[in-house]
């Protein structure tokens, strides 16, 4: 038994997540989780609800609400959609949690013990009337460039020239309009990654089973332009955890908040210390997941997350762990994906373009949307959401292969031989051939897995399920029965038995339809099936199995059609 720890990207507070976001990290992260708790490993899976920076801030203002309101209420939101889409966190924590404030607080101490914190003056834009420093986004003005009037502070959407916002011309807040800022000198702490760039680039350079998406971010950051760059990691925000060197004030930044991207990682930790603290345990329970000087020595760490975050967690926090001088954890393995586009374009939470977890939940169980978006995860590409796509996969896939055989083995063994299995006679050379095939494509299937490997697991699964079918069509009990009765009860023990191995296999990807199998199975001996000739003697002669509801029924071209007008635009 091995222990794994994984983290998915936490997703930010402000809004309900829409599925590019789902498929991205916390989806996939929870498909690992149930594959290694199902091979009984011991795992702990860890999210949580990224609640600082000034877009929580913001959208708590537009809610009318105080920020801390705001954000409990939003992280109910998400943690209820998260047990909707079923995913099995340990802990589904929050960044704004005190065991964050107290662990962030303690790495910043850390690392200025260690020299590696510098602070900086800089100027930046103040907005009187708004009573806030603006980050560059926040600011907009007309491009000296090209005279575009909507330029941003960071850039120029018309002509991609990189500003500063004091580049630009009649500049105003992007949050009240006011044209009234000024410039402001601020003192801010500096992360001084350049002095790490060396020990990080040989540990990135040890990971060489990463997949490339991973390692090809993390090289171009490390090597870019003048290299990697030292990092700001205080603001001048009202909402945040307070500046402090451990427990000390530190002098000069009083007023000042973290980095919503120093706090965030550090979370994943806290995170666990927030699962020992809710479920009773001792500090050493979290530990042991975290340093190595107190048992996480064998612990095997993986991290989920989008592509726009690899930088963050190849560079920036093991800057952070490395840093601090102290025996953290460092990943593993990271995996990371690319983008899910909808419809002929992008996914936007601000057009509200797409696909909600909400919504997606309000039209469908969450197992259609589990398969569908696990089985066309981002990994080697990009990958696209349509409707056709979807609804031929869930009507292939799901009801035509897996519902369909579960169906027809359930109803014609009810109807002919009753609601127990049946005895019958050995099994012949059909049988012993399907559990040869069987046994080599779940190695595959578990090879996948390991790998982390999605799409092609999803295949390799979907493979399974068909050899099911292929094997009824081909042994058809419903002629057998009319000369060899014994073979078709064979046939049809057989059947049932894959019944049960079916739900174990797809228990990661569609718990829900999993869970109905292996209960009209009568069973809930969910071991992994590594003999597979075994695994299908499981249910003896005898045992009783009922026919289960349709576990998946079809979308009609009307659904589809309704779907697609009404996730079209603008929520
Ligand atoms: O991209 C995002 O949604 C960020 N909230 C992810 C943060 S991951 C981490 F650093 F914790
Ligand atoms: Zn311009």
């Amino acid at each position: 038994m091995a222990r794994i720890l994984i983290t998915s990207a936490i997703p930010y507070i402000n809004g309900i997540k829409h599925l590019g976001n789902l498929v991205g990290s916390q989806l996939p992260a929870d498909l690992f989780a149930r594959y290694m708790r199902a091979r009984g490993n011991e795992v702990m899976f860890i999210c949580a609800t990224d609640e600082h920076g000034t877009p929580a801030e913001l959208a708590a203002a537009k809610a009318g609400k105080p920020v801390a309101d705001y954000c409990a209420e939003m992280h109910e939101v998400q943690a209820d959609l998260a047990r909707g889409f079923r995913l099995s966190f340990d802990h589904f924590g929050r960044s704004s949690s005190q065991r964050n404030h107290k662990l962030t607080q303690h790495f910043a101490g850390q690392l200025a013990d260690h020299g590696l914190i510098r602070e900086v003056s800089e100027k930046m834009i103040f907005s009187i009337d708004d009573n806030r420093f603006l980050p560059d986004r926040y600011i907009e003005g007309t491009c000296p460039n090209c005279g575009y009037d909507s330029a941003r502070g960071d850039q120029c959407d018309n002509c991609t020239k990189q500003l500063d916002p004091t580049d630009l011309i009649n500049p105003h807040s992007t949050i009240s309009g006011s044209t009234n800022l000024e410039v402001r000198e601020t003192k801010h702490l500096y992360l001084m990654q350049r002095a790490l760039r060396d020990k990080l680039e040989a540990w990135i350079d040890s990971k060489t089973d990463w997949p490339v998406l991973t390692t090809s971010i993390a090289k171009k950051w490390l090597n870019d332009g003048d290299g990697l760059q030292d990092r700001g990691i205080t603001r001048d925000l009202h909402w945040g955890i307070p500046v402090m060197k451990g427990d000390q004030p530190w002098p000069g930044m009083e007023g000042k908040v973290f980095y919503v991207w120093f706090d965030a990682p550090i979370e994943y930790i806290a995170g666990t210390a927030e699962w020992a603290d809710a479920n009773g345990k001792a500090d050493a329970d979290w530990e042991r997941w975290w340093r190595t000087d107190k048992g996480a020595d064998d612990v095997t760490y993986y991290q989920f997350m989008g592509k726009d975050n690899v930088p963050f967690h190849t560079l920036s926090f093991p800057a952070t762990i490395l840093g601090s001088g102290e025996p953290w954890k460092l990943v593993d393995y990271l995996k990371s994906f690319n983008y899910l586009n909808y419809d002929g374009g992008q996914f936007s939470t601000s057009r509200g373009r797409g696909v909600f977890m909400d919504q997606a939940l309000s039209i469908l169980p969450s197992d259609y949307w589990r398969w569908w978006l696990l089985s066309h995860a981002p990994e080697s590409a990009d990958s696209e959401f349509t409707w056709e796509n979807f609804q031929a996969s869930v009507n292939k896939d799901l009801a035509d292969v897996l519902g369909n055989f579960v169906s027809r083995v359930t109803k014609f063994a009810k109807s002919k031989l009753g609601e127990a299995v049946p005895e019958g006679g050995d099994f012949g050379p059909e049988e012993t051939a399907l559990i040869a095939d069987l046994g080599a494509r779940i190695r595959d299937y578990e090879a996948h897995m390991n790998a982390i490997e999605v799409r092609k697991a999803a295949a390799e699964l979907r493979a399974i399920w068909v050899i099911g079918n292929e094997y009824l069509q081909a042994a058809a009990p419903w002629s057998a029965i009319k000369t060899d009765p014994a073979r078709a009860e064979a046939m049809i023990r057989l059947s049932l038995n894959l019944i049960r191995v079916y739900a174990i296999l797809s228990q990661p990807f569609i718990p829900d339809a999993a869970q109905a199998m292996m209960d009209a199975m009568g069973s809930d001996d969910w071991t992994w099936p590594a003999d597979i000739g075994a695994a299908l003697r499981a249910l003896p002669a005898g045992h009783a199995f009922t026919v289960p509801e349709n576990l998946f029924r079809k979308i009609t071209d009307e659904e589809r059609a309704d779907w697609q007008q009404r996730f079209a635009g603008t929520r």
